[in-house]
């Protein structure tokens, strides 16, 4: 719920200067201080707004206040700025009324301020979105720009406007900003050049030299050092509390969101930095012929500096700084200037080089904010101009100012004071008149077209021959004297003669707001503001876009001989163009006070806030609220906003407006003493009645607009309650068609399902049908074949017995034993037969039965089918493929193919087995007699030795061949021969071991089938004959040795000499013969063979051991065998 609230809740003093009791001048200060003694700066005289200024800040102006005033009653909540602008601001969106707010004051006392309040407070209620928030983004950082620009510090305030600001801001219907305008008025250039004490230039100048970097001063060919420049005053040129770097920085960024390019900020600066400039260049006096001084620049570098900053050529500038072209007509006549012109000349240039570049940069900021539509736009000014000011020594700038104030006091009086009053007379209200002090008079003073104090200043100017300051005001005398508000000492009027506070050469002039003493000295240039022409055309030639663009009577083709409009006709102009402009406006009064002329918070001086109350006409603005009617209206838009309010008048009257309204406010029971009829427009005298008129209205809309609302929504309801109905029978519809559908598709399936059954069912049967006459059928073969067989048999069986009776009895005994034994034959075949055709029948039977059981699973059948097919078939091939990858027939080949199929690998290795076998006998049986006896003893040999005997594997190679010495061919062995009775089975020669030395000594060694000899090799003489049947055993080594030992049965004669110790390369061969040869005669033992590489051998009585040891490597490769000593035969076998 809205909590109402009131400007009388928890008031401090009285928040609206009306309803202070008793009204006295007294009380009025008293009010203004408790109220500012409380931070309360606001207060209300009616729907004006008089603010003081706190010096201070305050946490008045948070979001939360502005969210606070935003839409409520200008009366509702305690005093304040946003009430003020939210006022104006609803007017101009709802009422669609053009609105001005006036924002007066002396300087410092927060008129700047407060126009920025009003605008952040506009700018935060009106719409909202990316486009409006840029078109308030600009509008809102134009203000520091221009402040940069057109501010400065003076004694009365540390950021006073040196200039004059009016700005439109512009609507579109819905109250959405669209974009502005902004006029300025009257720089005051003159800081420019010279500032009084304890005062700065302008802000930039400082800013600029204390925020740039150090690269971009460098550019601008300046120095960060203050006191290096004669245009900067020193004594204050940092001010408390003013971060000039800081600020520099804010300009920058403000430039760039209003939308100034990069080289725009930078020609700008370069204008600033040669402002400076300009003001060090010094001038010092040369005497010349005619004995005139004719000025010359005394150090060129800062002119020179200067010229490149602007593209100048340093010529042209210095000599218009000597010399003067003055254009007559057809004439050209140049003079020289002497020092102070050319010092005056140098400050004409800098001055309006500056105001110059201060009017194009507040253009260039309209060109920004220019709203860009073409639509009709309701416009909200805020005019923010120099306050009065009196200073101790008053210039042409303060009178101007001054003048500008007189005027818009005059505005003030006009539409509060006077047009107020005369509103009343005009409607025939009753009422008692009210004095207030008119300062229409001082404005006829100042700017009466015809002796006006400018209109003289004009003339004077204009007229030739010496004008001087003194001549002017000598004509100020004669033509103001008489005027009330004007005096001077030398006026006629003589009252002032003796006036010692009146110097000769200043004027006064009693203002609204006091007495202001002005001094005429400057008056006639600052009017003329006069620039040679030399020096504008000088700049025009600059190589500088900006420079040219503000110089264009610089132009030579666009010489004017004219003279320009004065300073003083300018600004008169421009005025009355603002006020009538205004005029034209719903105006919203902001008064601002000073509390203390010392900027400082909390002291309030009596006196200087009394005065200004005075001078500002608030007592009369009090009286005459109190005595008159807050409000009025003309009657048809009055009925127009509250004929609902009342059922006479709702919703149409048909009457004269006056009349509607009458019995509307008589309908709502209104105290007659609370309105006045006038003649066109009802007056309501206290804001509370208005506040009830509205507030019934409000309610009044509410219900109206719940009346809307609620045929709105019947409506609505109803018309989708229809289509629901209407969607709702199309629905169920298609439902019902679908249901139908489905319903169908059912009993369809249903009925094939069920024929499909009856036609399987009568299919089988037909099936089973068929299968039996097949059966019968088949039967029937079977019966006639059988039936035929008998009647065969019973043929057959007739026609033996023919042949029977025909042939022989031995015939027919073997006939009929052949017919017995076929009959038998046949009767077992077909027992067998029969006993088959059982089985196959029966295996068909179970087939069948099986088949027709398992018929579903007849796949897995020929699965198995494929699958026994498929086996044979791989098997075929693998056959096949054998035959070709046979191996060749020899019993050593080992190759075999490999098998192709893992699962016949078993398969595959058997039957390499056995083909190896096979081929092994094939191998065998081709043997001859002699060759088999041959591999034989090679068996035999391998028996003996294989993996037994290191020498054995030499000996496989060698055939044994038997006879190696051809004991038969050879003559030395005839006699050998022909001694042995038996064929040789063996001849070789051998080595005889000496036991004595282990030396060998070579003998033949023969074998025959009973014994063996031992013969000398050269003689071939028997030395030994050993009977097989003596030798008992051979003993060999297990090494590459051909040692062996024939030991002879103990006994025996041939025993006598004892054991032979012998060595042959063959020795394999000689062993494995003796063995064999041995084993063949049957008559005897075996003989043993002793493998082992120790043995003992008898020699006639001793025995001696036989030692076999690896031979080091040292020795040679040969066999050695040394006596160790008479028991020990050491035979050294080289390690294999
Ligand atoms: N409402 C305010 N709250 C706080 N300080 C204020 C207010 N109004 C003015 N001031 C102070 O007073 C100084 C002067 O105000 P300004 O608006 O520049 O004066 P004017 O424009 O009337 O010459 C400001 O710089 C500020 O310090
Ligand atoms: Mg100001």
């Amino acid at each position: 719920m809205e909590v109402k609230t009131s400007l009388l809740d928890n008031m401090i003093g009285v928040g609206d200067m009306v309803l202070l009791e008793p009204l006295s001048e007294e009380s009025f200060i008293e009010n203004l201080k408790k109220r500012f003694d409380h931070n309360e700066i606001y207060t209300y005289i009616g729907s004006v707004v008089i603010s003081m200024n706190p010096y201070k800040s305050l946490s008045i102006y948070s979001a939360e206040k502005v969210e606070e005033y935003r839409n409520r009653n200008f009366y509702e909540l305690s005093p304040h700025i946003y009430a003020l602008a939210d006022e104006a601001y609803r007017s101009l969106r709802h009422q669609d009324k053009d609105q001005c707010i006036l924002i007066t004051g002396e300087s410092g006392a927060g008129k700047t301020e407060a126009s920025k309040f009003v605008m952040s407070y506009v700018a935060a209620v009106c719409g909202k979105g990316q486009e409006v928030n840029k078109v308030k983004e600009q509008l809102l950082q134009s203000n520091p720009v221009l402040e940069a620009f057109g501010n400065a510090k003076t004694v009365r305030n540390d950021n006073s406007s040196r200039f004059g600001k009016y700005m439109d801001i512009e609507f579109d219907f819905k109250g959405d900003p669209l974009g502005g305008v902004i006029s300025n008025y009257l720089l005051e250039k003159s800081r420019v050049v010279k500032q009084p004490r304890g005062e700065r230039n302008f802000h930039i100048f400082y800013q600029l030299l204390s925020g740039a970097s150090d690269d971009m001063l460098k550019k601008l060919k300046l120095d960060r050092d203050f006191s290096k420049y004669n245009y900067l005053s020193l004594d204050s040129a940092t001010v408390n509390g003013l971060d000039d770097a800081a600020s520099f920085r804010t300009v920058r960024n403000a430039m760039q969101i209003v939308g100034f390019m990069e080289d725009e900020v930078q020609s700008i600066l370069e204008l600033i930095a040669a402002v400076l400039k300009l003001g060090n260049i010094e001038f010092k006096p040369e005497s010349r012929v005619n004995g005139f001084d004719e000025s010359r620049v005394k150090d060129k570098n800062d002119l020179k500096e200067m010229c490149e900053l602007l593209g100048i050529e340093q010529s042209v500038l210095e000599r218009a700084f000597s010399f003067r072209t003055v254009e007559a007509k057809m004439e050209k006549v140049s003079t020289t200037l002497n020092v102070a012109q050319a010092y005056y000349a140098r400050d004409a240039l800098a001055k309006n080089l500056y105001s110059r570049l201060f009017t194009w940069l507040v253009n260039r900021i309209n060109e920004s904010i220019k709203a860009q539509t073409k639509t009709r736009k309701k416009v909200m000014g805020v005019l923010d101009i120099y306050g009065f000011e009196i200073f101790e020594d008053n210039s042409f700038e303060q009178f101007i100012i001054n003048y500008c104030n007189e005027k818009l006091q005059q505005i003030f009086i006009e539409l509060t004071l006077r047009e107020e009053q005369e509103e009343y007379i005009r409607e025939g209200i009753e009422w008692t008149n009210i004095e207030y002090f008119n300062n229409a008079i001082i404005c006829d003073l100042i700017e009466n077209n015809k002796n006006g104090i400018l209109a003289m200043l004009d003339e004077e100017c204009l007229r030739p021959g010496t004008v001087t300051d003194e001549t002017f005001l000598d004509k100020l005398n004669t033509v103001c004297a008489e005027h009330q508000h004007f005096e001077s000492r030398l006026s006629k009027n003589s009252k002032f003669l003796t006036d010692h506070s009146l110097p000769h050469n200043c004027f006064r002039i009693q203002h609204y707001a006091g007495k202001v003493l002005y001094r005429v000295e400057g008056f006639v240039d600052k009017n003329n503001d006069l620039l040679y022409r030399d020096l504008s055309q000088a700049m025009y030639k600059a190589n500088h876009n900006l420079i040219k663009l503000l110089f264009p009577e610089g132009n030579p083709a666009k010489v004017n001989l004219k003279r320009p409009p004065t300073a003083g006709f300018q600004f008169r102009a421009s005025v009355g163009t603002l006020m009538k402009n205004l005029l034209t406006k719903n105006p919203n009064y902001i008064r601002c006070i000073k509390p203390n002329d010392k900027k400082a918070a909390h002291i309030f001086t009596d006196s200087l806030v009394c005065h200004q109350v005075r001078y500002l006409g608030l007592m009369e603005n009090v009286r005459v609220r109190r005595a008159g009617y807050a409000f009025r209206q003309a009657y048809e838009p009055c009925l127009e906003r509250y004929k609902m309010l009342c059922k006479q008048t709702w919703p149409h009257w048909k009457g004269p407006a006056r009349e509607g309204v009458e019995v509307l406010l008589s309908d709502l029971q209104v105290p007659a003493e609370e309105f006045a009829y006038g003649r066109s427009k009802i007056f309501i005298r206290n804001p509370r009645t208005l506040f009830f008129l509205e507030e019934k209205r409000r309610q009044c809309l509410e219900d109206l607009a719940a009346l809307i609302q609620k045929i709105y929504r019947g409506w609505k309801c109803r018309t989708h309650f229809l289509l629901l109905k209407k969607s709702q029978v199309v629905v169920a519809a298609w439902y019902r068609r679908f249901a139908q559908q489905k319903k169908y598709q059912k009993i369809r399936c249903s009925a094939l399902v069920v024929q499909s059954f009856i036609r399987g069912w009568k299919a089988r049967k037909l099936l089973r049908e068929l299968k039996h006459k097949k059966r019968c059928e088949e039967a029937v073969t079977t019966i006639s074949a059988y039936w035929h067989g008998t009647q065969a048999r019973w043929e057959l069986r007739r026609l033996k017995k023919e042949a029977w009776n025909k042939h022989a009895v031995s015939v027919i005994w073997a006939a009929w034993l052949g017919t017995k034994a076929r009959r038998e034959l046949q009767k077992l075949k077909h027992e067998a037969c029969s006993k088959q055709a059982v089985s196959v029948i029966w295996a068909c039977w179970q087939g069948t039965k099986v088949r027709r059981e398992y018929r579903k699973f007849f796949r897995a059948n020929a699965g198995k089918k494929i699958y026994d097919f498929t086996i044979q078939r791989i098997i075929q091939k693998y056959y096949l493929g054998l035959k070709k990858t046979m191996p060749s027939m020899s019993p050593i080949d080992k190759s075999w193919s490999t098998c192709p199929y893992g699962f016949l690998d078993g398969t595959h290795q058997e039957l390499r087995r056995i083909f190896h076998l096979w081929r092994c006998k094939k191998y065998r049986s081709q043997f001859t007699e002699e060759k088999k006896a041959t591999y034989e003893e090679k068996l035999a040999a391998s028996e003996l030795f294989k993996d037994k005997k290191a020498l054995y594997p030499s000996s496989v190679s060698q055939p044994f061949k038997g006879d190696y010495v051809e004991i038969t061919k050879n003559p030395k062995y005839q006699k050998l021969n022909s001694l042995v009775e038996d064929k040789v089975l063996l001849a070789d020669v051998v080595s005889k071991i000496n036991r004595a030395n282990g030396k060998g000594t070579p003998r033949i060694f023969l074998l025959t089938k009973k014994c063996l000899v031992l013969a000398d090799q050269k003689t071939g003489q028997v030395k030994a004959s050993v009977p097989l049947p003596d030798l008992s055993s051979v003993f060999v080594s297990t090494q590459n040795d051909g040692f062996f030992a024939l030991k002879l049965r103990e006994g025996a004669t041939s025993a006598a000499k004892g054991d032979y110790l012998l060595s042959s390369d063959r020795l394999i061969e000689i062993i494995t013969k003796l063995y064999c040869t041995g084993a063949a005669s049957a008559e005897r033992n075996q003989i043993k063979i002793d493998i082992s590489d120790e043995f003992l051998v008898q020699f006639k009585q001793d025995k001696v051991c036989v030692k076999f040891i690896q031979g080091t490597p040292k020795n040679s490769n040969s066999v050695s065998c040394k006596r160790k000593n008479n028991r020990l035969l050491e035979v050294s076998v080289p390690s294999p």
